[in-house]
């Protein structure tokens, strides 16, 4: 067995594949961030939450501000499930640090559907770097919380900042490796999180990669397309209070994340089965930590699919403008900006056809960019 089976920590758990070595962590942490104090009950009933989201998502109307308090300091000891991976042969020079968005947890990242066919993380190890991937604080296997003013965006960011001084510092007890680069790579939420990483901590990555990402606003069409409910209705994730929604239905996953031709009816199944929630709180503070200019000094690229709904309106070409190639003007101080835009695919790259495209961008601009 490798040596890091010693290790006498919670939750550890090895899996051995063919070119791949992969173990699953439980990872305390204890955080700090400023949240916005809300005058919101945590809607209750499905009836509830629909007004929740119809207010959220009435044009000219700023629903954060209208039932912001104060903004007050939150603090946390939280913990987090993770999984690590690295190739068989030894960890990467360059270890990749993933976080997931909206409806998914950390296997967004390492689909099992159709023999792990889709899985990002096999592609990475396969390149030879070493993968850290996570669910987000507030769902999945990672501390849950209060929906309104605990899990919210900054405070997420805060989670993204302590795991990656975590392994840039080697404080990871099973994580043995001393990387040199840490690239950071996120989807929707979770790029979202990382531009705030970065935008709060310049130094804290070596690049990023930021798919399923834009500055433009068309949350509304992925908020009412997605047909949100209580959370504790769906069977599957009847544990979470009330403040935690889900998409509703097969269909609503389908609106929010596929583009029309781009994918496997199974793999649709498999993501609606597993969704996760997201909190009223996280939708409230959703775009703050994307809004500020960014101080980053890294290189950045930006990779969404060309029918993107939250973040293209269903089309990034629209107005004969690319969308994603916006961001450049964010990013003044970047060693170097691309985008692209992956023909035909919609929100949930990873999910569909065109994964090959969209995981040889990503890869080849790190191995350019970052680890070379
Ligand atoms: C990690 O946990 C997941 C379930 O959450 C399981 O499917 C997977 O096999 C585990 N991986 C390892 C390497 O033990
Ligand atoms: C809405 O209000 C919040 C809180 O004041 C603010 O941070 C945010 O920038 C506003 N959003 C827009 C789109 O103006
Ligand atoms: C977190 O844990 C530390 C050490 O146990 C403790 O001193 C601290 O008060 C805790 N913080 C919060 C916010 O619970
Ligand atoms: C870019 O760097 C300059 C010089 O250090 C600094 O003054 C400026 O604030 C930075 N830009 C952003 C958006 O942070
Ligand atoms: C779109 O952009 C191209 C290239 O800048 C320009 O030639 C063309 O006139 C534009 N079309 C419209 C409809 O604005
Ligand atoms: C694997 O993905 C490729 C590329 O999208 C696709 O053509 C193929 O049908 C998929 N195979 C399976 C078994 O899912």
């Amino acid at each position: 067995m490798p040596q890091f089976a010693q290790v006498a920590a919670v939750a550890v758990l090895l899996a051995v594949g063919s070119a791949r070595h992969c173990q699953n962590l439980t990872i305390p942490i204890s955080i700090s961030a400023r949240n916005g104090k809300f005058d919101l009950q945590a809607p209750a009933t499905n009836i509830d939450v629909t007004n929740f989201v119809l207010d959220l998502a009435q044009p000219g109307h700023n629903l954060t501000e209208a039932v912001l308090d104060e903004y007050v300091t939150v603090s946390g000891n939280y913990s987090i499930a993770a999984t690590y991976c690295e190739p068989d042969c030894g960890p990467g020079k360059t270890v990749q640090v993933l976080t997931h968005g909206i409806a998914f947890d950390r296997s967004y990242w390492d689909l099992p559907v159709n023999n792990y066919n889709y899985s990002y993380v096999n592609q990475a190890v396969d390149r030879g770097h070493s993968a850290f991937f996570f669910d987000r604080l507030g769902l999945g296997q990672s501390s849950h919380g209060e929906p309104v003013n605990e899990v919210q965006s900054w405070l997420e960011v805060s989670a993204l900042y302590a795991l990656t001084t975590m392994i840039r510092e080697n404080r990871i007890p099973e994580i043995k490796a001393k990387f040199d680069k840490i690239v950071h790579v996120g989807h929707s939420f979770g790029s979202i999180q990382t531009y705030g990483l970065v935008a709060a901590y310049p130094d804290s990555s070596d690049g990023i990669v930021l798919t399923g990402f834009s500055q433009a606003a068309f949350l509304p069409y992925f908020l009412l397309g997605n047909d949100f409910v209580s959370a504790n209705t769906i069977p599957a994730l009847v544990t979470y209070p009330a403040g935690y929604l889900a998409a509703s239905s097969v269909s609503g996953a389908q609106i929010g994340f596929f583009s029309p031709g781009q994918f496997d009816p199974w793999v649709l199944q498999a993501a609606a089965a597993t969704g996760q929630p997201v909190t009223v709180g996280e939708l409230l503070t959703v775009g703050g930590p994307s809004s500020p200019k960014n101080a980053f000094r890294g290189p950045v690229f930006v990779v969404t699919g060309e029918r993107d709904i939250p973040f293209c309106g269903g089309y990034c070409l629209q107005a004969n403008r690319s969308i994603p190639a916006e961001v450049k003007s964010s990013f003044t101080n970047a060693s170097y900006f691309d985008s692209f835009i992956v023909p035909k695919a919609g929100h949930g790259l990873n999910l569909e056809f065109t994964w090959p495209i969209t995981y040889g961008r990503i890869l080849g601009f790190i191995d350019a960019q970052v680890s070379s």
